[in-house]
């Protein structure tokens, strides 16, 4: 009896050595990281105090000298934010290896990406390592709709830059060709947790920009197919000033989504869109559906833009947290084109603290499997 207690008693004890070393881990594991797990307002105010000045100077001299750059800006951020979240994919070029988004076919029309480039060697040469490409394409798109007359949109930052950029993943988070109302109000619910009015509102960055021939060809010439069949809702005067500016034939030409005020951020998009002059097929589309029709309606008949303009920050801040890594996900690409380089080449703090952490749970775990084998 005493010697089967004894053995047990000593088996106990074995037992609860390696099970005390895993609470230990576990309870390791369940304290909240040292960084910041959130985006939030200002997240450079000490690491790199002059970043939002730095992209705002320079978006503000690039598009001194190129005001059709707006456009493109705004657009690359909400196409990088849609597919895997706003962490800088779209910025990845393709390797030997991998077709990255942006050359997705998709993706044909998307531009901008050198004046992310130009700002983000700005932002390197003050503060090296510390801004993500994700947030510098971030601030950019605020930027452009502060500079063309929109609102100013204070935007949560510390976003860092993912390394997943798969031309595949671009259409399962697009409008599919055709798509109605419905499915794209049925896209934002279901992959971005985003309302038709969001849709309404976020559509109304089609206040500014230009989309090319290729995408208003079906409307002006082959509506379902139809050789020279033209979209009957589209205003009548609208389709013929644009087959003058879109000849059969004829992708590349641009055409202003928002031709009274191309580089103004206004409400005239909504008017536009409720006198049936909404350029895109899915500006059109926002009439079909009451809530994004009621949207249209009440901005097309404002007297002033506040309320657009109080609805598109809110919406524009919602987008921007798509799928955002924060604390030790992710890396601060030093080229916003290509991930960084493994190991060494990667100074910064916060990939520092990210492989510091890891190899302390690495260690435990060593620790852990050596308790258990003694
Ligand atoms: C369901 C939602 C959306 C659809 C289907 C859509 C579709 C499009 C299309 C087809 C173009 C023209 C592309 C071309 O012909 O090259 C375009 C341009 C544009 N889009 Fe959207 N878009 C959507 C949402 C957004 C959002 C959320 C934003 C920004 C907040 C945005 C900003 C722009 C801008 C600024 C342009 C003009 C780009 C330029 O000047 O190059 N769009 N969009
Ligand atoms: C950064 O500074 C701004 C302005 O003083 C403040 O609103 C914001 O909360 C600060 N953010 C952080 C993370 O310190
Ligand atoms: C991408 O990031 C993941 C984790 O975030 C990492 O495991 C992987 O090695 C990275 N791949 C490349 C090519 O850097
Ligand atoms: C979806 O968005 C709402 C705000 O519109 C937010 O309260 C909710 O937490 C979000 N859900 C998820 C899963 O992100
Ligand atoms: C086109 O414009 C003319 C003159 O402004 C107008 O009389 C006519 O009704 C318009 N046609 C359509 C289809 O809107
Ligand atoms: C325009 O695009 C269509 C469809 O992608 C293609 O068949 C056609 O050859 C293109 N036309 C020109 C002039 O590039
Ligand atoms: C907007 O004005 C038009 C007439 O210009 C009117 O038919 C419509 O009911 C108004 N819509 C709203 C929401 O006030």
């Amino acid at each position: 009896m005493r010697s089967i207690e004894g053995i047990s008693m000593a088996a106990a004890a074995r037992a609860a050595a390696p099970l005390a070393a895993l609470l230990l881990l576990l309870t390791i594991a369940a304290v909240p990281p040292p960084a910041e797990a959130h985006v939030q307002i200002g997240a450079y105010n000490k690491t790199c105090p002059q970043a939002e000045d730095i992209v705002l100077k320079e978006m503000t001299a690039i598009l001194a000298k190129s005001p059709n750059l707006a456009g493109p800006v705004l657009r690359l951020f909400s196409v990088d934010c849609f597919v895997g979240g706003c962490e800088g994919s779209i910025l990845l070029d393709s390797t030997a290896s991998n077709t990255a988004e942006k050359d997705s076919p998709l993706n044909q029309g998307v531009g901008g990406y050198q004046v992310v480039d130009a700002i983000k060697a700005k932002l390197e040469a003050a503060c090296p390592g510390v801004v993500s490409c994700a947030d510098t394409l971030a601030l950019a798109a605020r930027d452009s709709v502060r500079l063309t007359k929109g609102p100013f949109i204070p935007l949560p930052t510390g976003r860092r830059d993912g390394n997943r950029s798969v031309a595949a993943d671009v259409a399962p988070n697009s409008p599919p060709p055709g798509a109605t109302i419905a499915d794209i109000i049925a896209l934002f619910a279901n992959k971005f947790n985003l309302t038709a009015k969001d849709l309404a509102v976020l559509s109304g960055a089609h206040t500014i920009g230009r989309a090319r021939c290729s995408t208003v060809s079906l409307r002006l010439y082959n509506l379902g197919g139809r050789n020279g069949a033209s979209d009957p809702t589209l205003d009548g005067n609208y389709t013929a000033t644009l087959r003058g500016q879109c000849k059969p034939g004829d992708n590349a030409t641009l055409v202003d989504l928002d031709p009274p005020t191309p580089t103004t951020f206004d409400t005239d998009y909504y008017t536009l869109v409720a006198g049936n002059r909404g350029l895109l097929s899915t500006d059109a589309a926002l009439l079909l559906d009451p809530a994004t029709s009621a949207y249209v309606a009440a901005q097309a008949n404002a007297t002033s833009p506040d309320q657009f303009f109080a609805d598109f920050a809110a919406s524009f801040v919602a987008m921007s947290r798509l799928g955002v890594l924060t604390h030790h996900k992710g890396e601060i690409r030093q080229v916003c084109s290509k991930v960084n380089q493994p190991a060494p080449a990667s100074t910064n703090a916060g990939a520092a603290a990210g492989r510091s952490y890891r190899t302390a749970g690495l260690a435990l775990i060593t620790t852990l499997a050596v308790a258990l084998l003694i």
